[in-house]
């Protein structure tokens, strides 16, 4: 079997790149560990840059994202009892969309299928070989059988656990690396979000967040011990603790209800480098990883795809291979503006277990310029909304 590109892993970045590429004439063979359902069943980010909603225009599929997502204008964030909105609108001219990934990737998953997409599920033992060589193979195993397919290039889209990254020779691969001392406790719940925006709260007792996923379903998330476990967390611990983080006024308002998930999320900043090796290109969470403050992750990863994909039109339609020879570099330097973001929003918001007195007093002075001073703000917005391709 052939094809011009394998591309390895079937999440937001292997079926927006194979969607796209589609577009262009280009074929390409998504080789999936997982089952679609299980994939689907991952709750993950939900706020979209305005990028990776072109990406999603271009690629044929914002149409039910633009009835069902929601515009938003801009967030809020509180600390201790207080509380101010950043107006996104107002300091980039730009909003972001709260739209689930699991609705992104089952309208690529739809989109896919319609047009007859080449996915393979449930694929074992994937691996990659002759990546510097004119053609490369990549092998794996499904229903007992091992299959073989050669192609011109190989999209990395596999997640931070997966093959491709682990490919690229230790000597020439260099990774970076923060592990932040707490996680993230995150609930799924059918209650009406406590507030139109989300807000982002920084307290004595840790971090909190309120977000949602539509008028009728909310997302809130509480920092936690890394050595926490769901099953520690009854819903009305949950609730009670949630509340205790948020300024009174908000908290009287939340509505509470039984969670239909809960789960624990660590954080932790990685980048490894380069992000192309031989016939290889590394795309999304293979690539790298930023802690969720901030909600980076999946639009960085859409980022990629855009290089990418642009990269390989470029080829495919002009023999031009400028685009794909500077890939890694355009790439990498919007991934660090974002690790940067994610780094900092983080440091802002949390409890840190070695944290004194004073570095608590910093965040709060810090919080408070925030507050008072645009150009802080307008450095804030631009970046939340995302940065230029
Ligand atoms: P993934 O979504 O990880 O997709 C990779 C795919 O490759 C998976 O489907 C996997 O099954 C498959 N795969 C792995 N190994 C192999 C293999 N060997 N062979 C074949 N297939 C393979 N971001 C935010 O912005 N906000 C959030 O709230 C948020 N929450 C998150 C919570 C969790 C628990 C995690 C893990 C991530 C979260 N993120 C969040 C990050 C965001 O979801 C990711 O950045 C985004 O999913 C990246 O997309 P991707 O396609 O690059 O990788
Ligand atoms: C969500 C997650 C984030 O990390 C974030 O910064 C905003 C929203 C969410 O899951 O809704």
């Amino acid at each position: 079997r052939r094809t011009q590109i394998v591309i390895i892993g079937g999440g937001p970045s292997g079926l927006l790149l194979s969607q796209l590429l589609h577009k262009r004439g280009i074929q390409s063979v998504v080789l999936e560990r997982k089952s679609k359902d299980y994939v689907l069943s991952r709750i993950r980010a939900g706020v979209l840059e305005r990028g990776l909603l072109g990406l999603m225009e271009e690629a044929g599929i914002g149409g039910r994202m633009a009835k069902e997502g929601f515009a938003h204008d801009g967030t809020l964030i509180s600390y201790g009892d207080e509380m101010f909105r950043i107006d996104f609108k107002e300091l980039t001219g730009h909003s972001v969309m709260v739209y689930g990934q699991t609705e992104v990737t089952r309208d690529l998953y739809d989109a896919r299928e319609a047009m007859g997409g080449q996915i393979e599920y449930n694929v074992e033992e994937v691996e990659i070989h002759d990546l510097e060589s004119d053609a490369a193979t990549v092998t794996y195993r499904k229903d007992g059988q091992t299959h073989k397919i050669s192609c011109d290039f190989v999209a990395g889209c596999d997640g931070y656990h997966g093959v491709s990254r682990k490919t690229i020779p230790s000597e020439i691969r260099k990774e970076y690396e923060k592990i932040y001392p707490f996680g993230w406790l995150g609930i799924l719940s059918r209650t009406p979000p406590v507030s139109h925006e989300l807000i982002y709260a920084n307290s004595e007792r840790g971090f909190a967040l309120c977000s949602m996923r539509n008028e009728n379903l909310s997302r809130y998330y509480i920092q936690c011990d890394l050595t926490d476990r769901p099953e520690d967390w009854s819903d009305a611990a949950f609730w009670a603790e949630l509340k205790r983080r948020l300024p009174p006024e908000v908290a009287e308002k939340m509505v509470t209800g039984p969670s239909i998930e809960k789960s624990i999320a660590p954080l932790r900043s990685f980048v490894s480098e380069p992000m192309r090796w031989g016939r290889l290109f590394l795309c999304g969470d293979a690539a790298h990883i930023v802690p969720p403050t901030g909600a980076k992750g999946l639009n960085t990863a859409a980022s990629d795809v855009h290089y990418l994909y642009n990269g390989l039109r470029q080829f495919y339609e002009t023999g031009d291979a400028a685009g794909i020879d500077g890939y890694s570099e355009l790439a990498l330097a919007r991934v660090w503006k974002a690790e940067r973001f994610s780094w900092w929003f983080s440091s802002l918001m949390h409890r840190y277990p070695e944290q004194s007195a004073f570095d608590f007093k910093m965040q709060l002075a810090e919080i408070e310029f925030l507050r008072s001073n645009r150009a802080a703000q307008q450095a804030m917005a631009e970046n939340y909304v995302g940065l230029p391709y």
